[in-house]
């Protein structure tokens, strides 16, 4: 079994069903609003767990009911919460639209996530992980710090660069393995993706750069896997009516970590995970959406039953 150490955010998620997002300068009506647990961090972890892996999180909650909630829910999914501090701050917010199409817009308030500190990550034991999960929801020097104490305990990173505002790019040269959306892969590489060709250009970039391992995800055209050593795989999207994207990444990435760290083969790490997060998009929240192994398998017997 996998043992992952996610360092990383904890959101409370406001979440307003809209028909379309506003304009800057509009008012519009929503429909309902629903609060979920979120977070990229947490995500991640319960979309870990709920693969089979073993999971510790670090990170920082508010004394507010929020961080309360989180917690339990966190705790419900069996990760480890030894290492989330309580932070003098409100819990992270995530204010979000979903328009009628499932896609959303995010407005993140950092609150306790920004408040984690470097000396915390001082304080972390990294004995006995296989690996640590970053994204970039808490405060860049953070980040560096846990890569810097993952390089000297010999402990590969994957990291997921979203959101793109602010990520320091230099975080990029102590990474073992880059997971990032078209979008992300826009910003880092400066190429235009509309697809796999694209991708692959942006990609192989990267690779030339010295990034040892990568995934693209492309949403509905599947997503692309290169390495140093030349490999290459595209694997297709599932078609999903789509309810709720918020998550779909997090849930790709939790359940290929927990898949490809725990023993499962690559090509069907990626698999296993496209359709964990097929799963993901066709419900709605973040982690209310991120389904268990057992769901993952049943889909996938499903589709190879209509194919
Ligand atoms: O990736 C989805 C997550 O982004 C949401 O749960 C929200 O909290 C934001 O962090």
């Amino acid at each position: 079994m996998a043992k992952i150490l996610v360092v990383g955010s904890m959101n409370m998620d406001i979440v307003t069903q809209v028909e379309r997002h506003p304009v800057p300068g509009e008012t519009i009506h929503g429909n309902e609003t629903r609060f979920f647990i979120g977070g990229k961090g947490a995500n991640q972890a319960v979309a870990a767990s709920r693969s089979g892996a073993s999971v510790a999180m670090a990170g920082g909650l508010g004394t507010d009911s929020f961080g309360a909630d989180i917690r339990k829910q966190l705790a419900e999914d069996g990760i480890d919460l030894d290492y989330v501090s309580e932070q003098p701050a409100m819990t992270g917010i995530a204010v979000i639209t979903i328009d009628q199409t499932g896609e959303n817009n995010i407005i993140l308030s950092a609150g306790a996530n920004g408040k984690y500190g470097e000396d915390e990550v001082d304080t972390l034991d990294l004995t006995g992980f296989d690996v640590i999960l970053l994204q970039n929801e808490i405060a860049q020097a953070v980040n560096q710090r846990v890569l810097e104490k993952a390089a000297m305990a010999h402990i590969p990173v994957f990291l997921n660069p979203a959101p793109i505002t602010g990520f320091d790019h230099t975080q990029l040269n102590n990474v073992s393995f880059l997971i990032l959306n078209e979008v992300e892969a826009e910003e880092l590489s400066g190429i235009r993706i509309d697809g796999i060709s694209e991708a692959l250009q942006a990609g192989k970039q990267m690779l030339e750069a010295g990034l040892p391992h990568l995934i693209i995800t492309l949403g509905s055209k599947g997503s692309l896997y290169l390495d140093q050593a030349g490999t290459q795989i595209e694997t297709p999207a599932f078609s999903v009516d789509a309810v709720d994207t918020t998550a779909a990444g997090d849930t790709f990435i939790g359940a290929f970590v927990a898949k490809y760290i725990g023993g499962t083969p690559l090509n069907e790490s990626l698999r296993y995970a496209t359709a964990a997060s097929a799963l993901a998009v066709s419900a709605a929240g973040a982690q209310s959406s991120i389904p268990s192994e057992d769901k993952v398998h049943e889909f996938l017997q499903r589709v190879e039953l209509i194919n």
